[in-house]
């Protein structure tokens, strides 16, 4: 399989991932008067972005005029356990409203307050009802607003298009090598900068509620390139994922159900929220049902909210594990997770109308119907709080004009992050991102490539059609998962994190050797073969994070270092990178000085 023809395409900024983050990224830059370039893997419009569905959270106001970006940012510190980037949080927390004001201005659709303002419903972690929304459908509303308004921009997208390599000149970026799906042609990009907004990682794990792109593509290409990953320890279960029956096992359920008054329960009708609050979050729980209820009623109707939230909205970290140990106590449901109620809460008018996806979504996948049953719930992995590791103020990473925004970069959400806060987080470092894209690409020169490097790129992506016998990708992806659900998953220990990565060493000799058959054309299995090489990236530096660090802290959970640690992992974030021998390396970098007047901000609550 020699045929190493390419076609090449040129622009000034080229963005790698065409969800709400590479959207907003596109159309800050197309603002900038730039020749914009957009890839998709998929389809245009069919982004992961639409499985955010509760909502974008921004402290606008509307329900609890409290609110303010003060409060947002003090949550998603709490939530994050103190790891996050601090400046990434102001920022996030600081924009978020003009960002979603700004969707509505491009057409997007919210419901509605009574007296017309954009609604905001509770989420976990969130002090006040914060999460602009439009039904359970919140996701798939930005992105059809945001493709509408970047497609009038003329910017050029590149539909079906897979990046197997970024191109760089030792610390500067020059391009993008990659194939189309369809026929299997290769295409080169020659850019002046880069914007990757390719997602998450969720592909690796059994139980996942991630779409099939989610294989960490963007990540390990930043790797490969030389920008660091930082934060990979920190993987995000939602607690709430289909968990019958088995062919959609993993599929999401909105935390919106449980923002909507939802509660969990265990095989016995015991409420189970109230037996898992810990200390952070005591002083402003609910210790009783009637408390619980009382806040959820004041603070959706905008009336004062002195009552203490209810624990169904403690962040997922927490509640996660919760259900994790109801099941292992032997107080599960049927299929291995616990019971989600709304039936008993709503009405069957209120949950169609505010709950309309998860409705239909459980009668056709489930024949359940949710307005007089409860659903079957468990944690399924979600979202990586971990990435390529950027400047907070631009979104560069250390490889000059690379960018990187949403899911695939890191420092936003420190250890865990909150609901809702991942639609805002694409909103605002998808426009920084872009814009600061754009103003290096003005500046900087033609981008030069070698015809060599074209060709190693183009023989490499080909080895799996030169082999008569080797490894079969799909079997290969399936022991990945196994071994990342079974050693690297909600509960870790030294002992299964390390059998985790003996599992991933032995797994990345096999997957020098593939084999794939037949030609180019809609291959899926030669394609498979390729996200491997991304996955076995991300996971393995997942793996070393998890025991580099011996704590215990949002979405990493050791059961032998079972507490947080205040002293030296409340300063530092793992980092991993690649070392001149090609192998990763794992250092720990101190948080940055929080300034004075961010302290006072965070102690004012
Ligand atoms: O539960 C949800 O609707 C998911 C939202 C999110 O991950 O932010």
């Amino acid at each position: 399989m020699s045929d190493t023809k390419y076609e090449t395409h040129e622009h000034d900024v080229l963005i790698i991932g065409a969800g709400g983050a590479g959207l907003r990224a596109a159309i800050e830059a197309s603002n900038e008067n730039v020749s914009v370039g957009l890839v998709c893997k998929s389809l245009l419009g069919k982004a992961h972005t639409v499985m955010a569905e509760g909502g974008v959270a921004a402290a606008m106001g509307n329900v609890e005029p409290k609110d303010n970006w003060q409060v947002h940012f003090r949550d998603t510190m709490k939530g994050g356990r103190y790891l996050n980037q601090w400046r990434m949080a102001q920022l996030h927390a600081m924009e978020a409203p003009d960002r979603v004001n700004e969707l509505e201005s491009w057409g997007a659709l919210f419901d509605r307050t009574k007296d017309g303002k954009i609604l905001q419903r509770n989420f976990g972690g969130h002090k006040y009802p914060r999460l602009a929304h439009v039904g359970d459908r919140t996701g798939l509303e930005m992105i059809r607003t945001l493709q509408q308004h970047g497609v009038h921009l003329g910017i050029k997208v590149y539909m079906e298009c897979t990046v197997s390599r970024l191109l760089v000149d030792g610390d500067k970026i020059r391009g993008a090598f990659g194939y189309w799906r369809e026929n299997g042609k290769f295409v080169l990009f020659k850019a002046k900068a880069i914007v990757i907004a390719t997602g998450g990682i969720g592909r690796m794990f059994k139980i996942n509620s991630n779409s099939w792109e989610c294989t960490g593509d963007g990540q390990a290409l930043a790797y490969l390139a030389g920008a660091e990953l930082m934060d990979m320890e920190f993987m995000q279960f939602h607690p709430t994922g289909m968990v019958w029956p088995p062919s959609v096992r993993g599929t999401l359920i909105t935390e919106g159900v449980r923002g909507e008054g939802g509660t969990l329960r265990n095989k016995d009708g015991k409420r189970i929220m109230f037996d898992y609050i810990p200390e952070l979050y005591a002083s402003d729980t609910a210790p009783t049902e009637d408390e619980a209820d009382q806040w959820l009623r004041e603070s959706t109707s905008g009336t004062t909210s002195k009552a203490r939230r209810t624990p169904d909205l403690l962040p997922r970290d927490i509640v996660a594990r919760a259900i994790h140990s109801e099941v292992k106590a032997g107080r599960g449901s049927p299929h291995g997770g616990v019971f989600l109620d709304i039936a008993t809460r709503r009405s069957a008018e209120d949950i169609k109308r505010k709950l309309p996806a998860m409705y239909h979504q459980f009668k056709e996948l489930g024949d359940v119907d949710i307005t007089k049953e409860p659903m079957e719930v468990g944690p399924t992995a979600h979202y990586t709080m971990g990435g390529i590791r950027v400047d907070p103020d631009s979104q560069e990473s250390r490889i000059k004009g690379l960018f990187a925004a949403g899911e695939c970069s890191a420092g936003m959400h420190g250890s865990n992050r909150l609901g809702g806060n991942s639609l805002s987080d694409l909103l605002v470092f998808g426009r920084i991102a872009g814009l600061h894209a754009a103003k290096y690409a003005k500046a900087a020169n033609a981008p030069m490539l070698e015809e060599s490097e074209i060709k190693a790129a183009a023989h490499e992506a080909l080895e799996p059609f030169d082999r008569t016998e080797g490894e079969n990708p799909f079997l290969l992806h399936d022991e990945l998962k196994d071994a990342m659900q079974v050693h690297v998953g909600i509960i870790r220990t030294e002992p299964d994190l390390e059998a985790g990565l003996s599992a991933l060493e032995k797994l990345k000799v096999r997957a020098n050797h593939f084999k794939v058959e037949d030609n180019r054309h809609f291959n899926s299995a030669w394609h498979q073969s390729l996200d491997m090489r991304n996955m076995l990236i991300v996971a393995e530096a997942m793996c070393r994070a998890a025991i580099t660090r011996k704590e215990s802290r949002g979405g990493h959970a050791r059961d032998d270092y079972p507490e947080q640690d205040k002293g030296h992992w409340s300063k530092v974030n793992v980092v991993s990178r690649m070392s001149a021998s090609g192998a990763m390396e794992i250092a720990e970098v101190p948080l940055p000085p929080v300034p004075a007047e961010i302290q006072k901000v965070l102690e004012e609550g």
